[in-house]
């Protein structure tokens, strides 16, 4: 087995997934710097000609339908603990029309008896589901074989790539990031014409415009701009490192990033139409507003979910009701009867006078 210069492991021990759930059920994960949404305030109509009661939700993501424009971020899988997670968030999910990821499935695809614990089409058939793997992968040469196997593994509607360097060099694992738009082009390509759409996702660096403008010219079918904010990867990759050189190198990293909320706005700034999804420091309804009102399409929660459903299926069903209500309320209070209504919204404005949470 290849060693870091540490001597520990470089290839992934599955338990490190439960090292990563239980280091993210704590605030100590958390950026100290805000997303960015408190930089922005609706601004109130008092009188919106709108009914509460009448707001409709709906959305739709790689051609299906959602009830809302809200999705669970891929957080894990592969080990029965995080497949009890997975099942208990997709049945959420199906019951609110929601969409979800899974984790990376880098371990269901190298070791095949770990490709059910990813498994949760049982309890949500009809939800957007997103398959997953890291960019660095395909560096290494995986491709269309390994992108079939993820999404066949659960049944998914498209793929994520999901792009870390960040993460990768704080806890030194794949940290060769060269040639890699080619193969995003080729994959993008080859997917497309098996009628599976391949979104990449930045883990809560948040990406840039220029990443963006590379990434549509590549052809990528989405992008989730996954930015800064909420949990910080390289603070996790900290708190879980193995040794004293890896845990500095993580916190030493813990604040860096694009804020969401700029990162919705470069992206926008390249294309105005590519499929937009907003992860990162999204802590409430009024945030997945914000999101949208700067122009992502759909918005989505890692850690708040995975602590709502550490707590109970009716913690979470609480808190996803909860977080849509505050949806509906910001959509009335600025009479956007629908998401039309919301996007590209003139009543959002930056306040000067940005705070931290
Ligand atoms: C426990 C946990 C595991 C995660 N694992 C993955 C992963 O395997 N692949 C991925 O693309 N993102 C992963 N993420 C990142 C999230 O999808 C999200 O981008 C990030 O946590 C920021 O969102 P948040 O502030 O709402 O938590 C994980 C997040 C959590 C909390």
């Amino acid at each position: 087995m290849p060693k870091s210069e540490e001597g520990a492991p470089l290839v992934r021990d599955p338990q490190s997934k439960a090292h990563h759930i239980d280091a993210c059920l704590t605030s100590a994960v958390e950026y100290t710097k805000s997303a960015g949404f408190d930089r922005y305030d609706f601004e109130n109509q008092a009188l919106p000609e709108v009914s509460l009661e009448h707001i409709d939700l709906s959305a739709s993501l790689v051609g299906k339908t959602m009830k809302a424009p809200l999705m669970i971020a891929p957080m894990t899988g592969g080990i029965d603990r995080a497949h009890a997670i997975n099942r208990r968030l997709a049945a959420a999910a199906e019951h609110f029309g929601l969409a979800m990821g899974v984790g990376s499935q880098r371990v269901g695809i190298e070791t095949v008896d770990r490709a059910d614990f990813f498994k949760v089409r049982e309890v949500a058939p009809s939800i957007v589901l997103f398959a997953n793997f890291g960019v660095g992968q395909l560096a290494k040469g995986w491709g269309v074989d390994e992108a079939r196997r993820a999404v066949a593994m659960i049944g998914a509607d498209a793929l994520f790539l999901h792009m870390n360097p960040i993460q990768e060099a704080a806890q030194g694992g794949d940290v060769d990031f060269r040639g890699l738009v080619p193969r995003i082009k080729a994959l993008c390509s080859a997917m497309r014409a098996e009628g599976v759409p391949v979104f990449a996702r930045e883990v809560g660096f948040g990406v840039s415009a220029d990443a963006a403008k590379r990434l549509v010219d590549a052809g990528i079918a989405g992008i989730d701009c996954g930015g800064a904010g909420g949990t910080s990867w390289a603070k996790v990759e900290g708190i879980c490192a193995k040794t004293e050189r890896r845990r500095k190198m993580g916190l030493a990293f813990g604040e860096w990033g694009i804020p969401t909320a700029e990162s919705i706005v470069a992206v926008r700034s390249v294309s105005a139409r590519v499929p937009l999804i907003a992860t990162g420091g999204l802590r409430s309804g009024l945030d997945l507003a914000k999101a949208l009102a700067l122009g992502a399409d759909v918005g989505a929660m890692a850690r708040p979910m995975l602590v709502a459903a550490d707590k109970g299926e009716e913690a979470l069903a609480g808190f996803i009701a909860d977080t849509l209500d505050e949806l509906r309320i910001a959509m009335f209070g600025i009479g956007a009867a629908d998401l039309d209504g919301l996007r590209g919204t003139r009543f959002l404005r930056e306040t000067h006078h940005a705070s931290r949470r």
